[in-house]
């Protein structure tokens, strides 16, 4: 793993949103950021795929219900559209010693495409260590909803090719995330998206805000 040490000397803090469809990555993110920048943090975010011109491209394709796309090719996918995003956006923000908050990253293709898909998790991170160089958040917060629920209450209109898959698909999405979290307990810090946008809220910049302290990110406000 690359340490903060190693980064280049400044303390930069690297930060990623996780969770099923609907559970408030995107809703979150827009909340956090411009309290970190309130506070004088330099922060850089980007979404996955996406956040780059490749990963955008990238990302029409993998998303796009009419592109027949097997279950190896997925995982490659999104292992180039992260790499593109560490190499051009993460690792340089980093040794700026700038948070960067992802939403979605090496954990969402445990979730989608090893439990959900059936591919050996040691396959996906295989297939990944070229496209991260190793790299692992310093936090990750996972944002857990019942996937029927988000779906019922939170998710309309059209369906993307992912989202199109069963509620089957949807549910060991959800426990691969889980089970992400029991593996990681120091570095996965589990969240309950089903409560008010507000609660979330709170309980991320509480997780955000103790571990940025912890590491000299932020300090005390006199
Ligand atoms: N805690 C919440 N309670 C109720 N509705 C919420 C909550 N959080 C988000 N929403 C709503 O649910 C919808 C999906 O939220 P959002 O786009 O933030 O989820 P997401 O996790 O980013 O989803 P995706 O995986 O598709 O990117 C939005 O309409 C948002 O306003
Ligand atoms: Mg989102």
């Amino acid at each position: 793993m690359v340490g903060v040490q190693e980064r280049g000397g400044k303390v930069g803090y690297f930060i990623t949103l996780e969770g099923p469809d609907g559970g408030g990555k995107s809703t979150q993110l827009k909340m956090l950021v411009p309290k970190l920048r309130e506070r004088g943090v330099q922060v850089v975010t980007l979404g996955e795929p996406g956040g780059t011109a490749l990963g955008r491209a990238i990302r029409r394709l993998v998303l796009d219900p009419g592109c027949v796309i097997c279950p190896q090719a997925e995982v490659l996918l999104y292992a180039a559209s992260r790499a593109q995003a560490v190499y051009e956006v993460v690792l340089p923000s980093l040794r700026e010693g700038k948070v960067v908050v992802l939403e979605r990253f090496l954990d969402s293709s445990l979730a989608y495409q090893a439990a959900g898909l059936g591919i050996p998790a040691r396959e996906v991170l295989d297939a990944n260590r070229l496209a991260t160089g190793g790299l692992e958040p310093d936090l990750t917060i996972l944002i857990d909803i019942d996937p029927a629920r988000a779906r019922r209450e939170r998710l309309r209109g059209t369906r993307d090719r992912i989202e199109g898959r069963d509620e089957e698909y949807q549910r060991r999405v959800r426990e691969g995330f889980l089970e992400v979290a029991r593996k990681h307990p120091g570095r996965v810090r589990v969240v309950d998206g089903s409560l008010p946008v507000a609660e979330v809220e709170r309980i991320v910049w509480h997780l955000v805000e103790e571990s940025l302290r912890r590491a000299g990110v932020l300090r005390d406000e006199k």
